[in-house]
């Protein structure tokens, strides 16, 4: 059983909800959990009723359970007010000056807000995770989740190049500096490559964990379009080299019982016909196991129906 759990999924299909009842389980099986919402469109309060913020909480009612929920606005704004205050340490007032203007367009910067998003992940798998047995991750929508997790790789290819590109620039100023009384400048002493080195390492780090300690499922609806982009993200993913342990099957209607009819009933017979058609072409065409059905409710799922859920859901909790 890994400690660290994704659930991902498109938009809307019950990633909040599956995370928080997956938490509950392991909480109630008397894991100490924590459940991190990473979706800028925050539902983790929703569903326990309980506002929650950048720590970890504890969550009214449950016992060995926390809750936190990153703010990836938040986090682009630290992210660049950090390099800036570097900055400013290093060079003269016209070029902060610039520097300001620079960071102003650097919010704007498609990746900012997945890379920022990524360091306060990495964070709380290094930092915040040390006080638990099992943290579970709601995660954005797909597209996102799968960029999220695609980073390391990404990212630390890119951190790789930016070394030697220093390196080759420090080598050449030494080479220049040749009979100048200045202090040498190498890779050893220099900060920008410390710096750059502590990146890499950190992204090692979380590439190493995501795929030795860490479970994915996906949430999916038994809809065509949704067992279709779940096939298209089990596919993404293991180009990433990441593969999915599960299948949770969400929103599954349930039967009428064999005495009623009438045209509710026909009508929900015909619909969980064709959600058991789209669910055995799940099983045939993804090679990963559905591990729940869960039944669709008439309501939100909060309060004692996420405990239904939770109980729905057959996901094993224990070593
Ligand atoms: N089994 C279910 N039965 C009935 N309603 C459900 C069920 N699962 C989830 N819901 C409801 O569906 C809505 C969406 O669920 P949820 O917020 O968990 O989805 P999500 O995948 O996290 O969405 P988003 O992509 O917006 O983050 C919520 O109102 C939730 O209460
Ligand atoms: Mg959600």
């Amino acid at each position: 059983m890994a400690r660290f759990t994704f659930f991902g999924g498109k938009g809307g299909v019950g990633k909040t909800t599956v995370s928080a009842a997956y938490a509950l389980r392991c909480a109630d099986a008397g894991h100490e959990t924590l459940v991190v919402s990473t979706d800028p469109a925050h539902s983790i309060s929703d569903v326990f009723d309980q506002p929650f913020g950048d720590e970890p909480e504890p969550v009214t009612g449950h016992e060995h359970l926390a809750a936190m929920e990153i703010d990836p606005e938040a986090e682009v704004e630290a992210h660049l007010m950090d390099i800036r205050r570097e900055m400013e340490a290093q060079v003269s007032q016209v070029v902060v000056n610039e520097i300001d203007k620079q960071i102003e367009m650097a919010h704007e910067t498609p990746g900012a807000y997945e890379a920022a998003l990524f360091d306060r992940v990495i964070r709380v798998m290094r930092e915040e995770a040390d006080a638990y047995d099992r943290v579970v991750f709601d995660t954005a929508p797909t597209g996102n989740t799968l960029r999220l997790l695609s980073l390391p790789e990404f990212l630390g290819d890119w951190v790789e190049r930016l070394i030697e590109k220093r390196e080759t620039s420090l080598d050449l100023y030494q080479k220049a500096a040749i009979g100048k009384e200045e202090p040498r400048k190498t890779a050893e002493n220099d900060p920008i490559i410390h710096r750059l080195r502590e990146r890499k390492e950190k992204f090692e780090f979380a590439g190493r964990t995501l795929r030795e300690d860490a479970d994915f499922y996906l949430v999916l609806n038994p809809d065509e379009l949704s067992v279709a982009e779940t096939r298209r993200a089990v596919e993404r993913l293991g180009e990433h080299g990441l593969s999915v342990t599960g299948l949770v099957v969400n929103k599954v209607t349930p039967a009428p019982d064999e005495d009623e009819h009438g045209r509710g009933a026909d009508y929900l017979r015909a619909r969980v016909e064709r959600e058991r058609e789209r669910i055995a072409e799940a099983e045939e065409t993804i090679p990963v196991p559905v591990v729940a059905r869960i039944a669709s409710r008439t309501g939100e799922v909060t309060g004692p129906l996420l405990d239904e859920v939770a109980a729905e859901l057959g996901i094993d909790v224990d070593d």
